[in-house]
């Protein structure tokens, strides 16, 4: 009787503990967006967004429920603060597409921010750490990231949590990799992050033959601080892991001689219906944006019926959302479907406040020149905006070349040295690094110009097909938009499109709200043996709200 006593009590001890440790809660939402674009395209957004009330930096992180335990161990062995990083397949076409919700250069990119404790050669030390670590984690060349290509930004990146406190530039890291390639590989360690990797809920829709057929995909996690309640007394943990898609549907259904067929479904762009929710999820929506059919004179029908309609008013635009709430879906498998009652056509689309192309200029083999043109399409005022440029070591560009030009001739404001940083680069030690706070004059396109030489390489030094050139990595335009038109994101300090719903009365910026965008672009090819290919390509761009 006695023994049976104790295995009772020993039990009732067990329970207790795991109900202590359920309680360090986590939550986890998944959500999507698609929006049809003008052009017939129609962009994904996937967002896994999972929340840990515990403080990094006072707890060890153990007892891992929702939160992968290779990333909770990332941020501990390397002192992290907040990690933001992409991998990406081609171009985001802001002039056509309009702003996407996270936006990412072409390649890997990493940025991170350091505990503040740490001096500048331990921040070195753990950054080249944590890299190895993320390529091992994607299997991925983030291990490609070295001193020679890394940068402490000044003005353009801050840390995008909470505040803090205690860190500045020098407690921040940033490299990009515009040639890693993007493939099947990255996205199964990927998936495997989240809770419900792809065997229920919104993973099931991540098929890589799909993914891959797209016309740009890109990959992110963001991890970062926030505020656990609204007194914001505590901490918590924030995991984004992120998916864009741009598909074309149009190009499914053939000829396109009457106009296109811009009809699409789960089915044409996935590949797959969906046949469940992820049952750990606490949020678990759809959000299909409807502002399309309203603004144009094509309309567009949505089948099965969307669960409620909403209206996100913001900066001066308002956006018409179609909600499916899966948690509340009667019959399984879904198919949502959009048929439209006649052909698309589509002449020109009108572009977004601010966006960039970039080229390389110049003849012969020795030097050249690269080139950035920057439109604002803001009729009624100048925007302000941080540029910045990260130039690899063998093209040694020359401050005193660098110039500025005005489309209607207008003065660029800047002015030197109170607005500019550069830091040259050293020989296979350090790229060059920019940074320029100028004003952009309205109804206007300024163009940034500056020379730069090729520096000799050694023959090992050529990156495999070495025919096909160099690639630079992208320059990244921040700005503060005075209206939101063509933006896509979510403010700041919300972490779910369903939370940006909520709070929409009380954040709508009436034309006057601060959006930061940061547009990036990439500059093609810049060769150092075959003669300069002038290819100009397109940029991408970054919008968040500014609080
Ligand atoms: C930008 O927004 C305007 C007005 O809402 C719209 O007409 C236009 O098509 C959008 N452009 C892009 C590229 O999305
Ligand atoms: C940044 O912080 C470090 C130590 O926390 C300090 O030594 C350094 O001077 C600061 N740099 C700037 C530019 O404020
Ligand atoms: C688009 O507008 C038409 C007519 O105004 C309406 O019948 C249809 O339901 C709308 N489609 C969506 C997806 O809301």
């Amino acid at each position: 009787m006695k023994t049976h006593f104790k295995t009772f009590l020993l039990l009732f001890v067990v329970l207790s503990c795991v109900e202590t440790v359920l309680a360090t809660s986590e939550s986890f939402s998944e959500e999507l967006l698609i929006k049809p674009l003008p052009t017939g395209h129609v962009y994904s957004f996937f967002q896994f967004t999972t929340k840990w009330d515990v403080d990094p930096e006072e707890t060890k992180l153990r007892h891992y429920n929702l939160f992968p335990t290779s990333v909770g161990e990332i941020i501990q062995k390397h002192s992290l603060r907040e990690l933001h990083l992409s991998l990406t397949q081609s171009l985001w076409r802001t002039q056509k597409w309009g702003y996407p919700v996270r936006f990412a250069g072409p390649g890997a990119e990493v940025f991170a921010t350091f505990y503040p404790h740490l001096n500048n050669d331990e921040i070195d030390s753990a950054w080249i750490g944590l890299v190895n670590s993320l390529s091992g984690l994607f299997c991925s060349s983030f291990n490609f990231v070295t001193l020679t290509n890394t940068i402490q930004p000044l003005w353009t990146f801050s840390p995008e949590g909470l505040n803090l406190g205690g860190t500045n530039a020098s407690h921040q890291r940033y490299a990009n990799l515009p040639r890693e390639i993007v493939c099947t590989e990255n996205l199964t360690p990927w998936k495997k992050l989240l809770p419900c990797e792809s065997h229920s809920g919104l993973g099931e829709l991540l098929n890589a033959k799909n993914m891959y057929d797209s016309n740009y995909h890109s990959l992110a996690l963001d991890l970062r601080p926030i505020c656990r309640d609204k007194k914001c007394q505590e901490t918590s943990l924030e995991l984004k892991l992120s998916l864009s898609l741009v598909s074309e549907p149009t190009v499914l259904h053939g000829n396109t001689y009457h106009g296109i067929n811009a009809d699409w479904s789960f089915k044409s762009i996935y590949g797959a219906h969906l046949f469940s929710s992820c049952p750990r999820a606490q949020v678990s929506k759809v959000y299909i944006d409807i502002t399309s059919n309203l603004t144009s004179s094509t309309h567009w029908k949505l089948r099965p019926d969307p669960t409620a309609i909403f209206i996100n008013q913001r900066g001066g635009s308002a956006t018409h959302l179609a909600l499916y709430d899966l948690n509340a879906v009667s019959s399984w498998p879904i198919n949502v479907q959009a048929s439209y009652t006649k052909k698309l056509t589509y002449g020109n689309v009108p572009p977004p406040l601010i966006h960039a192309t970039r080229f390389v200029g110049g003849h012969g083999q020795a030097k050249g020149k690269l080139v950035t043109r920057i439109h604002n399409n803001y009729f009624s005022s100048d925007i302000d905006i941080v540029f910045l440029e990260l130039v690899p070591w063998y093209c040694r560009v020359f401050l005193h070349t660098l110039t500025f030009r005005n489309s209607k001739n207008k003065p660029v404001g800047i002015d030197i040295p109170q607005k500019l940083y550069f830091r040259p680069g050293l020989d296979r030690q350090r790229p060059h690094h920019l940074e320029l706070r100028l004003t952009l004059p309205a109804d206007s396109v300024t163009e940034i110009e500056w020379e730069f030489q090729k520096g000799f390489l050694k023959w090992t030094e050529y990156p495999p097909d070495a025919h096909r050139g160099f690639d630079l990595g992208p320059a990244v335009i921040s700005a503060l938009l005075p209206v939101a038109r063509n933006w896509t994101g979510t403010p700041r300090h919300v972490s779910t499109f369903d939370q940006r719903l909520v709070v929409k009365e009380s954040s709508g910026a009436g034309g006057g709200g601060g959006f930061i965008s940061k547009l990036k672009s990439l500059l093609g090819k810049t060769s150092t043996s075959p003669p300069e290919e002038t290819e100009a390509k397109e940029e991408d761009s970054r919008s968040k709200k500014d609080n």
